[in-house]
């Protein structure tokens, strides 16, 4: 296979600025939104098509008819969890399952209260507004949310200086679904105005073996059980990238003049692109390698760890590091990462059978 033919990996920009260069990262990606573009049912847009995440799916599927069978809204929810697990698809179904109007907008999108005043008083009686990124909304418009939130009802301030008085004006009910992968940094009084909270979390292989065969299906493309398993062991449990991994083995398998995708078409596409059989790639293994190595297996702080990869703290901790403590490589302690015995077999094995990817 050339160099050449070798597609470029997913650049992605995190929050603290820093651009990556991944084919496995779960943040979305240009190539994402060109596959979201161009195939948009690969989206599912109800409870049936939204497959894993039982046990989130079974809680609001619940709270749904129940608000349904009440004729009420259905309480404010919060969507939390790592980046590409179907945090805006659940929202999208929430509305669509509710038979209700969606908007949807971002936290740094609104930066006046004005903004949200403006949103919240042009919603439609029992309207899911959706706000991602809801860790980024600032404390001026969030403290107009509280009582949008609680009592729908707009407390704001109009005019300046002595000619400023404070308004209250009703608003229509509404749903607040508001998703973050960063929950650690909402606010209390944020949090405690959601009565349902939702944590979504990565996907076992059979599930996004089952999202695999369902894009495929949608995306006419041929890929045998195990092809698709090969697929979904290296897909960082994210159901985003696996549908990433399809389609970018799916042009090597038309590149090579070959129908469907198998098993070992499959392994020798994504192991050359440097993905292992757990779906790391080097920096992950570099980073199992410094605490191993650097540190004699931790713990060893995130500072200390984010500075000798010249990476950002933030950029470890959301991107990088969730994904590695989930499969049991890395373990977080109070005083710092640790290697557990399983990152250090993983990495010895990833010698040996990656040469150069170390
Ligand atoms: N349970 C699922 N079944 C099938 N496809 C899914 C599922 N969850 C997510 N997807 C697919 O994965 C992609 C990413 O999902 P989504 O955009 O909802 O993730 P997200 O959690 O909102 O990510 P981010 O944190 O980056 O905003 C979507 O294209 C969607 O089609
Ligand atoms: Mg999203």
């Amino acid at each position: 296979m050339s160099e050449a033919f070798l597609p470029s990996s997913t650049s992605t920009v995190t929050q603290a600025g820093m651009k990556i260069e991944r084919i496995v990262g779960s943040e979305v990606g240009l190539e994402d939104e060109l596959l979201e573009a161009a195939k948009p049912e690969l989206r599912p847009l109800n409870f049936d098509d939204y497959l894993g995440q039982v046990h989130v799916k079974e809680n609001l599927k619940i709270y749904v008819k129940s608000a349904l069978q009440r004729e009420a809204v259905l309480d404010h929810v919060i969507l939390h969890g790592p980046p590409g697990l179907g945090k805006t698809t659940l929202a999208r179904i929430l509305a669509n399952e509710l038979n209700a109007p969606f908007y949807e907008t971002r936290g740094p999108a609104i930066e006046r209260p004005g903004d949200l005043a403006g949103i919240l008083t042009g919603l439609q009686p029992g309207s899911v507004l959706f706000v991602d990124e809801i860790h980024r909304l600032s404390i001026k418009v969030e403290e107009v949310l509280y009582s949008a939130m609680e009592d729908f009802q707009l407390d704001i301030i109009v005019g300046q200086g002595p000619a400023a008085r404070a308004m209250r004006m009703p608003l229509p009910q509404f749903t607040l679904v508001g998703a973050t992968t960063r929950l650690a940094l909402l606010s209390k009084p944020l949090l405690d105005r959601f009565g349902i909270q939702e944590r979504l979390e990565f996907y076992d292989s059979d599930a996004l073996c089952n999202i695999l065969q369902r894009s495929a299906r949608i995306l006419g493309i041929q890929v045998t059980e195990e092809g698709a398993r090969e697929i979904a062991e290296r897909a960082r449990g994210t159901p985003r990238i696996a549908n990433r991994l399809l389609k970018r083995v799916w042009d090597f398998t038309v590149g090579f003049g070959k129908t469907s995708i198998d098993r070992v078409l499959a392994d020798a596409v994504l192991g050359r692109q440097g993905i292992d059989s757990c779906g790391l790639e080097r920096i992950d293994r570099q980073i199992l390698s410094i605490v191993a190595e650097q540190y004699s297996g931790g713990p060893v702080g995130i500072e200390a760890l984010a500075a000798t990869l010249n990476e950002d703290r933030a950029t470890l901790e959301e991107v990088y590091e969730p994904y590695l403590v989930y499969r049991g490589f890395l373990a977080r302690g109070s005083r710092g990462r640790m290697l557990t015995a399983k990152g250090r077999a993983h990495i010895e094995a990833a010698a040996g059978l990656l040469p150069g990817t170390r």
